[in-house]
């Protein structure tokens, strides 16, 4: 199941949670927002459903049912089911999992509560990321019987990660030690021990048992050494840290302009208040203005909050694009275009460095790769371990470089400008989530050099369009050969040419690299800044590499620009490439002696709508490069 970005970190203000807030706010009320995680077997739903019930805020005909579908499809024998108390989800109950967050509201007379229910599996680490990054308070249940296992940690450490700097453990099924002190005691303190490595401000833990309700809304005669609150009660009593931002921002969610008269920017207020005369900055440009009418609705405001969508005019007329944000300049967001990151990668495939990637914060969406990996986190010890990439659930600090800036700021400072999501660009899922730490600084002290001679005065001294002509395909599928003919013919013509060949660049240039997915990227990645200098130089540059990923040749095509690029798939079957078999390399990984290797080991996917298609086992080398000449001088 792909969940969609708009349920997911950056998008986090969910439809329902913002309901149940505003409510509980009617009523004035407290309200605490909080993730409840736990594995498959850990009975979260049961303890969720048992504290309604104690707590008297599921109705008798509500209970009454529950007892009878208890005795269909309940998991206990044909006895009450508490779990079954919890709504919705028809599918959770089919597969007998939770399958997604669910927001459930419920409130005492004391507060409101907003509790993301975040499945267990590893393969639903996005939906507890999606959970936890809203979340005030993390209640981690942990079995009694296993104490703190891979799970828990893995949890904790997403809890952690998301900025939740409270996490309750539940140690439950109590009933199921003997409600043995001394194992309690030993859990207690491995989940505090858990809890500090992962820098967690305030840890506690409270010894229940969901199916005999105890400590849930009454201390329960069968735990007289433990003198803490019962659930319910911690949790309306606890005390959460509320960063109150103060500071007014405002991402732009769209530019309005109905006709030459109104100009407003939309969005939702992120943080602090603003007023009509309010001085702002409108960032990344950095420009000042002044707000003139704050707009709600169709009414106008004379103020308005975070929380609040509203439209805001401006007195000068400035540039102001979606994905901008317009902030109090007193304590303005950040700038950068790099940063330092934390990384949750969600995906089957893993991430790579250099792989361009489509990274969403609040309202703006824009391009963005990992420059590097500094480390992966071990969910076990939180030991940083060295990594080239980060398969599905594993957490790394990263570089990440955007293709331009964006004003942020910090996580840990800022949930909304700080979260973003990366998403991959041909499937649209969503890959990653993450939190910023901070910007780089070197780009900022790195500037772009304006130069007088440029790539069209270079080229016109040589009288040709600089192009790049993209050979990819098998090795032994004849793309040297052809690049080398196709090479010669413009030289004979009197074209000015460069021509990049895999195996050549790999003994200078890309010596480091060997074939790995990573390594691979990489090397795409080089080559294809290196063919755009070469046609700055005015060349044309005949790139000949395997180039097996989709990803890396549209990055090259995206870098490069549609116009002068020209991807020739030079195509012929593996067996036939197996057959030829020029330099012996496809018989040694055959035989075991090349690891990964193209076409056996490791992936070759074909180019969907490439500019030039060549059938090179049924036309000779000779013809192809004359077809290629031919499109390329007409
Ligand atoms: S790419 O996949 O990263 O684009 P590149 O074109 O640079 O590959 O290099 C491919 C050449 O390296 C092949 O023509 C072959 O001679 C050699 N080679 C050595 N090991 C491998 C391997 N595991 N997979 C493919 N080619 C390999």
């Amino acid at each position: 199941m792909k969940a969609t970005s708009d349920t997911m970190v950056g998008e986090l203000e969910a439809a329902a949670p913002a309901l149940a807030a505003r409510l509980a706010a009617l009523e004035n009320r407290d309200t605490l927002r909080f993730a409840m995680c736990g594995s498959v077997d850990d009975g979260k739903s049961t303890l969720l459903g048992r504290l309604l019930a104690e707590a008297g805020m599921v109705p008798d005909d509500r209970l009454a049912q529950m007892i009878r579908d208890s005795k269909k499809h309940g998991t206990c024998g044909g006895g009450p089911d508490y779990a079954l108390l919890l709504d919705g989800l028809e599918a959770e109950r089919e597969q007998g999992i939770t399958i997604d967050v669910a927001w459930r509201y419920f409130g005492t007379d004391r507060r409101a509560f907003i509790v993301a229910d975040c499945p267990g599996h590893a393969q639903y680490t996005r939906n507890m990321a999606s959970g936890a990054s809203s979340a005030e308070l993390g209640v981690v249940l942990v079995d009694a019987r296993a104490g703190v296992v891979t799970q828990t940690r893995r949890h904790a450490a997403i809890l952690a990660m998301f900025g939740v700097q409270r996490v309750l453990f539940a140690v439950n099924k109590l009933d199921l030690i003997d409600y043995n002190h001394a194992r309690y005691h030993a859990i207690e303190h491995e989940c505090a021990q858990l809890a500090h490595d992962l820098g967690i401000e305030h840890a506690d833990a409270i010894p229940v048992s969901a199916i005999n309700a105890d400590n849930l809304v009454k201390h329960s005669p069968a735990t007289p050494w433990y003198t803490g609150k019962p659930l319910l009660e911690y949790l309306e009593t606890v005390r959460v840290d509320r960063k109150v931002d103060a500071a007014f921002a405002l991402p732009v969610q769209w530019v309005n302009r109905p006709d030459h008269k109104f100009r407003g920017y939309a969005g939702t207020i992120v943080g602090g208040r603003v007023a009509p005369g309010n001085e702002v900055v409108v960032l990344p440009s950095g420009r000042l203005s002044r707000v003139t009418r704050v707009i709600g609705g169709s009414a106008e405001l004379e103020a308005a909050e975070a929380g609040q969508a509203v439209t805001l005019t401006l007195a000068d007329q400035i540039d102001v694009s979606r994905g901008d944000v317009i902030a109090d300049p007193t304590l303005p967001p950040e700038v950068a275009a790099q940063f330092a990151c934390h990384l949750l990668w969600l995906d089957d495939t893993a991430l790579l460095p250099g792989r361009r990637y489509l990274m969403k914060r609040a309202t703006h969406t824009i391009g963005a790769q990992v420059t590097e990996i500094k480390y992966r986190i071990d969910p076990d010890t939180q030991a940083q371990l060295a990594a080239t990439r980060l398969g599905a659930n594993e957490i790394g600090v990263c570089n990440l470089s955007l293709d331009s800036e964006i004003a942020f700021r910090p996580y840990q400072d800022d949930r909304r400008l700080g979260g973003f999501i990366l998403i991959d660009r041909d499937t649209n899922a969503t890959v990653g989530c993450g939190t910023l730490d901070f910007g780089l600084r070197r780009d900022r002290n790195v500037q772009w050099q304006q130069l007088d001679v440029d790539r069209a005065a270079r080229a016109k001294i040589k009288g040709q369009s600089p192009r790049c002509l993209w050979f990819t395909g098998l090795s032994g599928a004849g793309k040297s050969t052809i690049a080398n003919l196709v090479e010669r013919r413009l030289l004979a013509d009197g074209f000015h040419t460069i021509l990049l060949d895999g195996d050549n660049v790999r003994h200078g240039l890309n010596r480091d690299l060997g074939f790995t997915d990573a390594d691979r990227v990489e090397n795409i990645r080089r080559v294809a800044e290196v063919a755009k200098l070469m046609m700055d130089a005015g060349l044309i540059v005949l790139v000949s590499f395997i180039s097996p990923f989709r990803a890396e040749r549209r990055m090259a095509r995206d870098l490069i620009g549609e116009a002068g690029f020209m991807e020739v798939f030079v195509d012929a079957p593996l067996g036939v490439c197996e057959e030829r078999d020029v330099k012996g390399l496809y018989a040694k990984a055959r035989a075991g002696k090349i690891a990964n290797f193209t076409g056996i080991g490791s992936p070759y996917e074909a180019p969907e709508s490439p500019e030039i298609h060549l059938r090179s086992d049924q036309e000779s080398a000779s013809d192809c490069a004359s077809r290629v000449v031919k499109i390329l001088v007409d």
